[in-house]
């Protein structure tokens, strides 16, 4: 039997209290859908059916596209209804896995385990054994251990509410034995719903024998019903992806002041401080080390880089052996070579600075090419921007560019080049040449400062 599986994405989520569709809440940036739709990609199956309501576009939007069958359940009449309106897209030989897309947490290796569990009556039910079940349906079993059906929290009677077994939901079946079960179920229950846990009882009715699986640890199939759901899995996940750092060499000062909102490569020995937020595609070499409060999004960053505290780096590349901050923006389109230098208060964007340049104390860099080794004085801004265009600032190599200057582009500074201090330069600097714009000082001697009158 080939494996399909069929995501349930269509509830309204109203203890969400949310405009949005519960499913695209996020979890470590990425919708919820989006990590139960990769974790049923992992599992190879022939295809996946995904059942959304019928307003949910933006559900549809956010999936990673083709492989994704897409089943609508224009009323939200249960789980089991839902399970229904995508069994006729099944090929008739398949086993159905089950997945919940507000249970974003379950790992691949625990529903391989399920799926082998299933046997020969394929059924295959995971279950998590919990401290505090509120909230879960129940798992009933007879005097022999076996399960003999689930009863959701409203519909329970006290003794049952205090089973300490849980129903994740996901569950494994074949799609003919499936079918024939849902079609039988009812919505005599508190919820005038048709439940897909009621199938539990219908097969066991059928003497077909219900395997059960405990999940092995209960965070990894925690359901998001609230936001505080939500920020519970939030760091859990979060916990998980530390870890999985620390374990390749990562020193993590605060896993619980990490977070990770993409997927991040590390070398060995480097260093997160605390409040730490990584986004997007984020490459780390060999002893990185990333200060406190930092927030670093799509960057490569190269070994023996240095950012200090409080800098914001979106899609750059820092070469190996650079400092950055405290207090530093650098924005999308910088390639920072090796050993540069990048101060405090200081934005560079859309910038190339060759190795070993510096620009160390509050300076707008734009647009412009950074020549080797060259210095960039305090409060010196490159002015791109004329407007209407952006245009490009050339800076040669060894260029020494003196503090609160103004590089008014598009404009070049030949190699070597000094500008003098407080200058404006408006049109090309020849190769080791100074300029200097500012007016000249000039003295009046024995100068009398105005007076305030003086009451007597
Ligand atoms: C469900 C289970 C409960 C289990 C819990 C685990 C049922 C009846 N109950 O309860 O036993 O302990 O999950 O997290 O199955 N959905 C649809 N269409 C619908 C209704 C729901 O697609 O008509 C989807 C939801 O989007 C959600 C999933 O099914 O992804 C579960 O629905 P939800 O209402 O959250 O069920 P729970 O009350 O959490
Ligand atoms: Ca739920």
């Amino acid at each position: 039997m080939s494996l399909e599986v069929i995501v349930l994405a269509a509830g309204k989520g109203k203890r969400m209290q949310s405009d949005l569709p519960k499913v695209l809440h996020t979890l470590a940036g990425r919708p919820l859908i989006n990590h139960v739709l990769e974790t049923a990609m992992a599992l190879n199956p022939r295809a996946v059916h995904v059942v959304c309501s019928h307003d949910d576009e933006s559900v549809r939007a956010v999936s990673d596209g083709d492989a994704v069958r897409w089943v609508v359940q224009a009323e939200q009449r249960g789980t089991g209804h839902a399970v229904q309106q995508a069994l006729p897209g099944v090929s008739g030989d398949a086993l159905v896995l089950v997945m919940y897309a507000d249970v974003p947490l379950v790992r691949c290796e625990t529903l391989r385990t399920l799926i082998s569990r299933a046997g020969h009556s394929g059924v295959s039910l995971l279950t998590a054994i919990v401290e505090d079940p509120t909230g879960y349906g129940r798992i009933l079993r007879d005097s022999e251990g076996r399960i003999e059906g689930i009863v959701e929290e409203r519909d329970a009677t006290d003794d049952q509410r205090a089973i300490n077994e849980v129903n994740t939901g996901i569950l494994v079946a074949p799609v003919q034995a499936l079918g024939r079960w849902l079609a039988r179920v009812t919505n005599d229950n508190d919820q005038k719903e048709y439940y897909l846990t009621d199938v539990a009882a219908l097969a066991n009715q059928d003497n077909v024998v219900i395997q059960g699986l405990a999940a092995p640890t209960m965070e990894e199939v925690l359901g998001v019903n609230s936001r505080q759901d939500l920020a519970l899995l939030e760091r859990v996940h979060q916990r998980r992806l530390a870890a999985a750092l620390m374990d390749h060499g990562v020193t993590v000062i605060d896993p619980s002041r990490l977070d990770i909102r993409g997927q991040v490569t590390a070398g060995r020995d480097c260093v997160l401080d605390i409040n730490v937020v990584l986004e997007g595609a984020v490459a780390l070499g060999d002893r990185v080390s990333i200060g406190p409060n930092n927030v670093i999004r799509n960057a490569t960053i190269g070994d023996d880089v240095v950012v200090l505290a409080n800098c914001v780096i979106e899609r750059a590349t820092l070469g190996a052996g650079a400092r950055i901050g405290p207090f530093a923006r650098i924005r999308p389109g910088v390639v920072i070579e090796e050993r540069v230098h990048i101060g405090n208060f200081v934005e560079i964007k859309n910038s190339e600075l060759r190795a070993g340049a510096k620009v160390n104390h509050l300076s707008y860099v734009g647009d412009t090419t950074v020549g080797r080794n060259t210095n960039i004085g305090a409060g010196v801004i490159t002015c791109n921007y004329d407007g209407a265009r952006k245009h490009r600032t050339e800076i040669g190599d060894d260029v020494f560019v003196g503090s609160n200057s103004q590089l008014v582009a598009p404009v070049k500074v030949g190699q070597g080049a000094t500008v003098g201090a407080g200058s404006t330069i408006t049109s090309d600097v020849p190769e080791r040449a100074l300029a200097v714009t500012r007016a000249r000082q000039r003295h009046v001697s024995g100068w009398r400062r105005p007076r305030k009158d003086t009451k007597r």
